[in-house]
């Protein structure tokens, strides 16, 4: 089923060479956070390119229920006039956060340290999702939850009216359990200290500064120590979110695997902790170039020129790289596909519990569409066929999954045979504009009746 309506099962054959220039939208990490900063602010935040995906709206109309002032003035350009650190008010009725883990767990960082009760739910996908991850350190600020079985929405968090601050070490590298401990934190006197291993997306840090946090972060044996100063006055700010580099990561793969390929994919964010999957694909010979490289909003931003590769090679993938790639890894396994050797993806356990088991939906797909995949715990490997020689022909289940869903739509762009995807509804909480941006480089995309 998809996640917000009936299945959109779509079939996609064979593309001539895809050319031009893919404009895609704003970063959905970003996105989140410039609503929930804004909404956690003193007066008004202009924020300028948000992703209008329905991940991102399903927490503007979340932060609206926690009463701020949330307004969409036209072409991805919003206001939120927020209550300030500690003023949230108790929503009227049940948050639902759709498909979006980064939404409901950043969002009960937020609120579990003031004094309102919030009851969370999300789409059938959400609600399988372990949220025990975050509401473990909630409960050290003194809020308490009360869920399903396993630590599954829907749940209900009462905030503390009284919290203290703590210090956490994040046994998962998750940026969304360090965000919502960040969050939390806001509201709780004193230092609020949380370390992380590997080090994640720093989007949170980052913005917590520019609204006028006091944050630190520094590397130490432990990992990296990231400091924040409760109970700051933040000031709304204005945002200009850069282009999401994992929705970047569709073209530029879909470019390298069909023959004749040139596609320019411009402004895209480059942060060290999201860029992952570009080095690798360097690595594996792929003819990628970052095109005027500069620097927008404290990140470096680049445009990226990705064209036909024809000498893939398979490679190790350095697993401490992971973090910054942890989103890329289905697509990663489609270009690997077109390789030749093999793709090593090790220390990708997290891949299991994102919005669907990735490996098991990306190894189950690649399956049925002739390409040879093992797979463990916390690993996979990808036996490339070369260009011209994976089969295609199979029907894929995307498992309300919209990163499954572009991913397969991607390998048909190049199979002999045209891939089927069982639902593509999905792809409208990231990157709404998906299929026509694809098609007008020349994907050959078609909405077909289920099977
Ligand atoms: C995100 C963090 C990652 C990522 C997700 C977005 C974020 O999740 O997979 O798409 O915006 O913080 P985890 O924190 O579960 O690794």
């Amino acid at each position: 089923m998809s996640a917000h309506g009936t299945p959109i099962p779509m079939t996609s054959s064979a593309a001539g060479p895809l050319a031009g220039v893919a404009d895609v939208p704003g970063d959905k990490s970003i996105s989140h956070r410039s609503l929930i900063l804004g909404a956690l602010s003193i007066g008004e935040t202009r924020i300028s390119g948000l992703l209008e995906g329905q991940d991102v709206l399903d927490t503007a109309r979340a932060m609206r229920a926690f009463g701020a002032e949330v307004t969409d003035l036209g072409e991805g350009n919003w206001s939120v006039h927020g209550v300030g650190v500690g003023g949230f008010a108790e929503p009227d009725n049940v948050i639902d956060c759709g498909n979006s883990g980064t939404g409901v767990r950043l969002i009960m960082g937020a609120m579990a340290t003031s004094p309102v009760t919030a009851t969370f739910t999300g789409d059938a996908s959400l609600n399988k999702r372990p949220m025990a991850r975050v509401t473990d350190p909630l409960a050290l600020f003194g809020a308490q939850t009360v869920g399903r079985e396993g630590g599954r929405l829907p749940m209900t968090i009462v905030g503390a009216a009284d919290p203290v601050p703590v210090r956490y070490v994040v046994p998962v590298p998750s940026a969304q359990v360090k965000s919502a401990v960040l969050l939390a934190g806001l509201n709780a006197p004193g230092q609020t200290v949380v370390i992380e291993k590997e080090a994640t997306r720093d989007h949170t840090e980052r913005m917590l500064a520019g609204f006028g946090a006091t944050i630190t972060s520094e590397v130490t044996d432990e990992g990296r120590v990231i400091t924040l100063t409760g109970q700051p006055e933040l000031t709304g700010q204005t945002i200009a979110v850069p282009r999401d580099p994992s929705s970047a990561a569709f073209p530029v793969c879909a470019a390298l695997i069909v023959p004749g390929s040139d596609v320019l994919v411009p402004n895209i964010g480059l942060n060290p902790t999201r860029a992952g999957l570009f080095e690798t694909l360097r690595e594996m010979g792929a003819n990628l170039t970052y095109e005027n490289p500069r620097e927008e909003g404290g990140e470096p931003v680049a445009d990226l020129r990705a064209r036909f590769s024809p000498d893939l090679r398979g490679i190790e993938v350095p697993p401490a790289r992971a973090a910054s790639m942890i989103d890329e890894y289905p697509i990663l396994s489609v270009v690997a596909a077109f390789a030749t050797g093999q793709t090593v993806m090790r220390g990708v356990k997290e891949l299991r519990v994102k919005e669907s088991d990735r490996i098991m939906a990306m190894a189950d797909g690649l399956r049925a569409n002739g390409v040879d995949i093992e797979d463990g715990e916390d690993w996979w490997i990808v036996t490339g066929r070369g260009h011209g020689n994976v089969a295609g022909g199979g029907l894929v289940h995307s498992h309300i999954d919209h990163r499954i869903a572009m991913s397969f739509l991607c390998l048909g762009m190049a199979t002999q045979a045209p891939v089927r995807v069982d639902d593509c509804g999905p792809i409208a909480t990231s990157f709404p504009v998906f299929e026509p941006l694809m098609s007008a480089l020349g994907a050959q995309f078609v909405r077909t009746s289920a099977d």
